[in-house]
């Protein structure tokens, strides 16, 4: 795909290009990227389903499409700077059978927030570089958990197409989203491709650090989980506990 990158919108075509607002790019994005990229996401969620415990809270949570993933927790918090959260966030959050909600907010400017029991971070690293790991830490009491997702270096915009590809026919057809949705996702990924963002990456073993020098003790990592929460190596994953001592 070349440029110009165009949205065609219901009422409205709009080009996206490099002057316009962020907030508002993303508002169209992600709200596409959430129900395009959902097929690649569940085991992921399953995953972090499984282990959250107690009190959670979402770091940079998108629409909290972990809600409906989460079992036998007492509360979600999911914390998201795009209006996002206030479209479709709300609609999640009601319908959970725990207190849950979600609110705007810079994850780099946060208000004092009490500490929870599970801090998670899902696909959100690469955009705000290593100074999450340090939220997150702070998120949880001593003993909580801090589980968290991101790209690793081997991962393109080309690689995450090539995944979700094989599903788009079947969704399509199944009314998840139409075709034009399709081609207006594929435009945002060219165009940020385009914008030459700067993307945040680690291994596995530069996590285990990172985590480690902020008191947090990792007990799992990419490697002891199914691929299919890693997309098949494309993405760290790890869970790890935070110590007592910092
Ligand atoms: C790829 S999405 C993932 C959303 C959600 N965690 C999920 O798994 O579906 C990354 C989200 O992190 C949010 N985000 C990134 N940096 C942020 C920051 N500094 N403060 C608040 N939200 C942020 C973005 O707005 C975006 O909605």
């Amino acid at each position: 795909m070349k440029p110009p990158y165009v949205l065609e919108l219901e009422n409205e075509s709009l080009e996206l290009t490099p002057e316009m607002d962020m907030q508002e790019f993303l508002v169209h994005y992600m709200a596409l990227h959430d129900k395009i990229t959902l097929p690649i996401h569940v085991a992921l969620y399953e995953r972090i389903g499984e282990v959250a415990r107690g009190e959670v809270i979402d770091l940079g949570s998108g629409s909290g499409k972990l809600i409906e993933y989460l079992e036998d927790v007492d509360s979600y918090l999911g914390i998201e700077r795009v209006d996002l959260a206030r479209l479709y966030g709300g609609f999640r959050a009601n319908k959970a059978p725990f207190k849950a909600e979600i609110i705007s907010g810079e994850l780099l400017n946060l208000p004092p927030i009490r500490p929870r029991d599970t801090a998670v971070s899902s696909l959100v690293a690469y955009i705000t570089g290593e100074v999450l790991f340090d939220v997150m830490v702070d998120a949880v009491e001593p003993g909580g958990l801090v589980v968290g997702a991101s790209i690793n270096p081997g991962y393109s915009i080309s690689v995450l197409e090539e995944m979700v590809n094989p599903a788009i026919p079947g969704m399509i057809a199944r009314g998840e989203f139409t075709e034009q949705e399709w081609q207006n996702y594929l435009a945002c990924n060219y165009y940020i491709e385009s914008l030459g963002m700067d993307i945040h990456t680690w291994t596995d073993r530069e996590v285990h650090d990172i985590l480690e020098d902020r008191g947090a003790r990792v007990i799992t990592t990419s490697q002891d989980v199914d691929p299919a929460v890693t997309w098949d190596g494309n993405l760290f994953y790890f869970e790890a506990v935070k110590e007592a001592r910092k």
